[in-house]
């Protein structure tokens, strides 16, 4: 099958090719984010291969569609920028890869988690500067602290079991609670008991509807004062221009972001030597009490091995009956 690759980076075309080293695919490669005016550099391949920033939209889909295109395999777990209802009114597959490495990106959480709340980004550059002042780094124990956890899934679950083995107290909310978690020791409760009492907050939902700016500014002031969130969710989850005003009045004590609402037109490139145009993302970078990295919780050898070999196995399938092997449906939410 001859499949276009957008957004895709060196590191993409290295784990892409290893996986199809029998060569059975024909890998075309475009640096070009998928959007309505690029969709025509596919012209000549079956299928096209996405990542989290590509605009799936229904204009993108039809310009897919009418270049003949049938199958879109998305090389990461979250849909969320997919028009779904579009690509099944057009007949085109979606594939996505369900699970790579939840550890990946619970284990990213918890650095963030761990250098958020002992300043280490800055303990860091103060040592560089031979500044060896500890006032302003004091941290504090997460060992008997309470942290609470929306979303128990594959990520959330990984997370709340390592901050069970640090000795936490974990709460979480699922609308599917997971009773293995429970038996391990995770307590279950509803959101407003997690803001209230959680000292970290981690986000671990995809993002529906629902969840879309879940934390607002009526969350951030439900929660308990000086806590700390961590989003390596999606960036929507929450409202930034909120958190703003929330690390402004000092009622969150620390924030930690790997995604970020308006991440597409910033992650993923260098941006260096160009004048930051996003007001917002630059307050946020003003914060001593901020943490951001860019869209990296996936970013593990084992992660990229997995992703590889799961779209490819997607288009194989797709081949071979029509169907990928772990087909996005159209659901509820
Ligand atoms: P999953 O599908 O295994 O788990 C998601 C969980 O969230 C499910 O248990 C579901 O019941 C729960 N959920 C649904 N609606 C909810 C709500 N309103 N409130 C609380 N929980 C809700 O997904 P997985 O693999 O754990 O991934 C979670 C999310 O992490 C993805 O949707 C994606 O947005 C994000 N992600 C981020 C990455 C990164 O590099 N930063 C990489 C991969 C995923």
């Amino acid at each position: 099958m001859r499949i276009s690759v957008f957004s895709s980076q060196r590191y993409d075309r290295e784990f892409l090719e290893a996986a199809n080293a029998a060569g059975r695919h024909v890998l075309h490669f475009l640096e070009a984010r998928l959007e309505p005016g690029t969709a025509t550099l596919a012209a000549g391949s079956e299928a096209v291969c996405a990542f989290v920033n590509d605009r799936l939209d229904a204009d993108t889909l039809a310009a897919l569609h009418a270049l003949g295109i049938r199958l879109v395999l998305l090389r990461c777990a979250g849909f969320n920028q997919v028009d779904l209802g579009a690509a099944a009114r057009l007949g085109l597959a979606v594939a996505r890869v369900p699970e790579y490495s939840p550890h990946a990106v619970a284990e990213h959480a918890v650095a963030l988690l761990l250098a958020l709340n002992r300043k280490i980004h800055r303990a860091h550059a103060r040592v560089r500067e031979g500044n060896f002042a500890l006032d302003g780094l004091l941290g504090f124990d997460l060992h008997g602290s309470t942290v609470g956890v929306v979303g128990t899934g594959k990520i959330g679950g990984c997370f709340a079991r390592i901050l069970l083995a640090f000795g936490a107290r974990v709460l979480a909310f699922d609308p599917a609670p997971d009773p293995a978690l429970a038996a391990a020791g995770v307590h279950y409760a509803e959101l407003p008991t997690l803001f209230a009492e959680s000292d970290v907050l981690s986000l671990h939902c995809p993002l529906t509807p629902a969840t879309r700016h879940l934390i607002d500014d009526a969350a951030l002031r439900a929660m308990k004062p000086g806590a700390l969130l961590v989003n390596t969710s999606r960036g929507a989850v929450v409202d930034t221009r909120a958190l703003i005003a929330a690390l402004k009045r000092r009622q969150l004590g620390g924030l930690a972001l790997d995604v970020y609402e308006e991440e597409a037109d910033l992650f993923f490139r260098d941006h260096s030597a160009e004048v930051l145009q996003d007001d917002v993302f630059a307050r946020l970078l003003t914060f001593p009490n901020v943490l951001i990295t860019g869209h990296q919780g996936f970013f593990t050898v084992q992660a990229l091995k997995a992703i590889a070999e799961t779209t490819l196995a997607n288009a194989e399938a797709f081949e071979a009956r029509g169907a990928p092997l772990h087909p996005v449906a159209l659901g509820p939410g």
